[in-house]
């Protein structure tokens, strides 16, 4: 690099950081560990762009429209880089990983890249990275402490239990580019966990490709749940996302023999007909993801099922897709995120022909949104006039305080005359009124 691109400031206090995270809730626990690294080596946090030296890009590439929105930022700070010299833009995550052997050309506004195989490196490769553009300090650096807590509620802890994954979901672009299943060790995921408390936590969201299939030494993840419940001051256990394959009974009993672990499971179906997933290579039928649904019901009262559906899957007939619809019935659902199917590189269903046309699909999507909203109004409405238990997460632009029912509804609480309801603390509200899109109660006395 010529001396004159060198950043003059040294070493990097004062120098201020900013994440923008696309993707799912890993990429969120991912953001916060790579921040962490950034604090650690003397970057402050910013939310705003225009104060930023370091903006910190985390993609996301499950479906195109999402990899697409990464690419339309980092065309905007092509232009941000340019109002002020030594400004660096970092590029992470799951697209980082597809496209990292192109990013010199097709985005030369990057000046790192670590793709989502490489995040364990993340703190190696961004201090060589400063070293060598910055002049950064080592003595320095240990001056700097780093806080601990990067959740993105005080209230909620979110801690990795595995990376990557072991299946090939025939559609699916993460075993490529997350790389195949690692098990952080139980004790590390306590520890962890403990470190959220102590910093006000009270719920921890374990998070995984396929959080069931977790397996270190003699530890499954039915035995995780037992050893995460008994983390004094913890409150709330919730994980995301298990496969349906691995729902297995001891899953399900410790799920409603541990106090801690919330009623609810987020639990991707993905199609409603046997032929679709087969195509998808998801490894189950609807008759047994229905059979642990009825399993999760017997045995946890009241427990919410949230799932995801994709339409429009290569080959999907229009009875393939009622067969999506009868699902949405018969799974009950308190929630479902519905995609359009789209086809991801060196994936093997982008082998297939994509012969579902796009209007067809967007007319199959509309058409269960529909469905799983309707549903979604009914099993909220259950909720008017009961007593829940909700985990107070933020305060929306109003002030109002915004929770989490135990099972995943979030609420909008009023608070009672003399008391300001505060982030992190546990209310218990009556319901006042509810649909699919925003529920709404009043705080009791405890
Ligand atoms: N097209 C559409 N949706 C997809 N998903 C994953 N891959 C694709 C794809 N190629 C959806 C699945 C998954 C969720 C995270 O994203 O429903 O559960
Ligand atoms: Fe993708 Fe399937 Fe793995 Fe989920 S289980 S990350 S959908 S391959």
């Amino acid at each position: 690099m010529p001396e004159s691109e060198k950043h003059t400031v040294k070493p990097t206090k004062g120098l201020k950081y900013t994440v923008c995270t696309f993707g799912c809730q890993m990429n969120v626990a991912d953001s916060n560990e790579m921040s962490a690294h950034l604090e650690r080596k003397g970057f402050s946090p910013t939310p705003e762009l225009e104060e930023a030296d370091l903006v910190l890009v985390n993609t996301c590439t499950v479906r195109q429209q999402a990899e697409n929105r990464a690419l339309s930022l980092l065309g905007r700070l092509k232009e941000w880089k340019r109002l002020k010299t030594g400004r660096v833009v970092v590029l992470t995550g799951c697209a980082a990983e597809r496209i990292k052997d192109e990013v010199s050309w097709r985005i030369p506004q990057v000046d790192l890249t670590v793709g989502a195989k490489d995040i364990d490196k993340f703190g190696e490769k961004l201090e060589e990275f400063l070293l060598e553009r910055f002049d950064y300090n080592a003595e320095t650096r240990e001056s700097f402490n780093a806080s601990t807590n990067h959740s993105p509620s005080p209230a909620i802890s979110y801690v990795t239990i595995m990376r990557g994954c072991n299946y090939t979901c025939s559609y699916c672009i993460v075993p490529a580019v997350r790389g195949r299943e690692v098990y952080r060790p139980l004790e590390t995921i306590l520890e962890e966990v403990q470190a959220g408390v102590a910093g006000g936590s009270k719920e921890v969201l374990l998070l995984g490709q396929t959080v069931n299939s977790y397996s270190y030494e003699n530890h499954n993840f039915a035995s995780l749940l037992a050893a995460v419940d008994a983390v004094p001051d913890l409150k709330r256990i919730r994980f995301m996302s298990p496969h349906p394959h691995y729902f297995d009974a001891p899953t399900i009993e410790a799920m409603a023999g541990l106090t801690h672990v919330c009623e609810h499971v987020h639990l991707p179906v993905q199609s409603g007909s046997n032929k679709m997933l087969k195509e998808m290579k998801r490894n189950y039928t609807r008759e047994r993801y229905l059979d642990a649904a009825t399993a999760l019901r017997k045995n946890i009262p009241g427990v919410a099922i949230t799932t995801d559906f994709i339409v429009g899957f290569p080959g999907e007939t229009e009875e393939d897709f009622e067969a999506t619809l009868n699902m949405v019935e018969e799974g009950d659902f308190s929630s479902a995120y519905c995609f359009k199917y789209s086809p991801r590189p060196g994936t093997h269903a982008a082998t297939l022909a994509d012969n579902v046309p796009t209007a067809l699909k967007e007319e199959r999507l509309s058409r269960l949104l529909e469905k799983t909203g309707a549903q979604a109004d009914r099993n909220a409405k259950k909720l008017v006039g009961t007593l829940q238990e909700i985990l107070i997460e933020e305060f929306d632009a109003d002030g109002a305080a915004m929770g989490r029912t135990r099972g995943s509804w979030k609420v909008k609480v009023k608070g009672q005359a003399g008391h300001k309801i505060k982030a992190g603390e546990l209310v218990a509200a009556v319901i006042t009124s509810a649909d699919g899109r925003s529920v709404e109660g009043e705080a009791r006395p405890a």
